[in-house]
């Protein structure tokens, strides 16, 4: 299939890999509007991503993501789409990123990946030890973001960096 000209950009990654941030710059450099997936989904239930894994679980949580996920691609305004980390691990999530954006993921090394989440406590897959946690899910998530179109090595990058970087290699895709 020949490479398309989309209008969105979704950013896949483990968690602690800048997506947020760097969707944000990203938004304000291309004037699209940025939306994060994790905070639309906490819109549109009313409730925070830790209570809906505590009364409906990880397979809840998934359901109203992939639910949340198609109607943002399926809008037709141009958009930088920051993800959940764990949005790609259904094959369908996956189809519908690419038949829909360019997709890019960022990579980070475990330690800076621990060092960004370690104090946070609203993402109920890391509670308990931080670290464990996060070495364990990099494992079972070894390549799950391998299917995106771009990939950035963030490690040691700034965010401006990182940016700088995905429109490099966006112009070269498209
Ligand atoms: C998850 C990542 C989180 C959030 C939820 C599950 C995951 O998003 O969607 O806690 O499975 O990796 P961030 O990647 O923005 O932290």
């Amino acid at each position: 299939m020949g490479r398309q000209r989309f209008n969105k950009l979704v950013l896949i990654g483990f968690m602690g890999t800048g997506k947020s941030t760097v969707s944000r710059l990203l938004s304000e450099q291309l004037g699209w509007k940025r939306i994060d997936g994790d905070e639309e989904i906490e819109r549109l239930e009313g409730r925070t991503i830790s209570d809906i894994f505590a009364a409906d679980g990880e397979a809840g949580f998934r359901a109203i993501e992939t639910k949340v996920l198609e109607a943002l691609l399926k809008d037709e305004a141009p958009a930088i789409i920051a993800t959940g980390g764990g949005a790609v691990l259904s094959e369908y999530n996956r189809e519908l990123m690419l038949n829909h954006a360019c997709v890019v993921a960022l990579k980070a090394n475990p330690e800076q990946i621990i060092a960004r989440v370690k104090s946070d406590t609203s993402r109920p897959l890391l509670q308990g030890n931080a670290a464990e946690r996060v070495h364990l899910l990099l494992e079972q998530r070894k390549n799950a973001y391998d299917f995106a179109n771009l990939t950035v090595d963030t490690t040691g990058m700034t965010a401006d960096e990182v940016v700088a970087a995905i429109l490099l290699e966006w112009s070269a895709f498209r």
